[in-house]
């Protein structure tokens, strides 16, 4: 009786240490995945092709539905190199020509830490010049032709 009380406090210990044991394994793990595993993604400094995942359903009447960029040439660029910081609709809610995106995008290179684009630069402005330029006049020409005609009493 004796005898089998021991075993069985022996065996309680064993199954009580095999847990302890990986959750110790658990936890150096966590702490070695926690200081040695960084994400690569959106290192400053460098440009990062992350690759653009773009399905046809991800588009629809020539607005990418993730960011709300219009698709046109160049488009994966300005997905790529400009919406890893904030939300595009800083892009979509702007408008400006070449000489007014290329200064924004000084600006941003200047304070806000975005890295050097190399040549993808000009493309980047050309996009965003060709698709988000200043607003045409949004008043409606003035009617022209018309017929009046008399008003009777
Ligand atoms: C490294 C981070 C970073 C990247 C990458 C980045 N931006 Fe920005 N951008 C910022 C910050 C920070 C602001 C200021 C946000 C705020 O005011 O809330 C900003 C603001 C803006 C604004 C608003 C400027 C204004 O006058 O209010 C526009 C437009 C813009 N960014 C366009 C772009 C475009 C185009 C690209 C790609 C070439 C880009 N951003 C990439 C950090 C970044």
């Amino acid at each position: 009786m004796e005898d089998r009380f021991i075993k069985l406090v022996r065996l309680a210990v064993q199954a009580v240490s095999l847990v302890l044991a990986v959750c110790a394994l658990m936890t150096i793990g966590l702490i070695y995945f926690q200081v040695f595993y960084q994400p690569s993604h959106f290192e400053f400094g460098e440009t990062k092709q992350l690759g653009v995942v773009t399905s046809i359903d991800d588009v629809k009447d020539g607005v990418h539905l993730p960011t709300g960029l219009k698709v046109d040439v160049n488009f994966e660029l300005v997905v790529t190199n400009c919406t890893g910081c904030h939300s595009a609709k800083l892009i979509t809610q702007n408008r400006a020509n070449a000489d007014g995106w290329s200064n924004i995008i000084t600006w941003m290179q200047e304070t806000q830490n975005l890295w050097d684009l190399g040549e993808d630069k000009s493309l980047i402005v050309d996009y965003l010049s060709k698709n988000y330029a200043p607003e045409q006049q949004s008043r409606r020409k003035p009617l022209a032709n018309v017929e009046w005609y008399e008003l009777e009493d």
